[in-house]
């Protein structure tokens, strides 16, 4: 186990993956039961994680957002929103935010699990929506919003730069 200061330090976005090297099937269920256990508005979890190990998909993913990294990672997850499920608690603000907010943070959670299991991960959000859906097939009211490449690394990237504290946070 990874000290926790250290697992946030120890993230970063990997993008070249062991093709040979799979993820054990309880390290992928340690990161979703990561994932699903982040915070949610009205602990709803307004949305749906596609995990997907089927290399013709991941191939048709990395096709889709024209990131290679995403067919060499052996697995992909995706992450929906189901903004439904959070518009019947919460009407207009569920629908266009917490059901987002939802999603977003559990795919952080599953990203820091990631780490701490010796995994790597880098999050791809440049992608036409539509197009993921065609390709996974979704049901009607899922809106896939961040995947997430997950695998052992093939590389140790550098730390990229962050804006210094005092330009980002504003104390009174
Ligand atoms: C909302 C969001 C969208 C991103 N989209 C992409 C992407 O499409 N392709 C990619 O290679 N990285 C993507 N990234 C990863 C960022 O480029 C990366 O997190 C940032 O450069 C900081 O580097 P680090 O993750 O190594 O700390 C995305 C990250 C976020 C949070």
């Amino acid at each position: 186990m990874t000290d926790f200061f250290a697992t946030i330090r120890r993230r970063h976005s990997v993008r070249h993956y062991q093709e040979d090297m799979p993820v054990e099937e309880e390290k992928l269920n340690a990161v979703l039961e990561s994932a699903v256990a982040a915070p949610s508005a009205g602990d709803l979890q307004a949305y749906q994680i596609v995990a997907i190990r089927d290399a013709a998909t991941r191939a048709a993913l990395a096709r889709i957002t024209d990131q290679t990294f995403l067919a060499e990672a052996p697995v992909s997850l995706v992450f929906c929103t189901d903004a439904e499920r959070s518009a019947k608690a919460f009407g207009e603000r569920g629908r266009e935010l917490y059901a987002l907010q939802d999603a977003t943070i559990a795919a952080s959670y599953a990203q820091l699990a990631a780490v701490a299991g010796g995994l790597g991960s880098a999050w791809v959000g440049y992608f036409d929506g539509g197009e993921v859906a065609r390709a996974l097939d979704l049901p009607a009211g899922l809106t896939p919003v961040a995947i997430l490449a997950l695998g052992y690394p093939a590389e140790l990237p550098e730390p990229t730069p962050r804006r210094r504290l005092d330009e980002v946070v504003t104390m009174r």
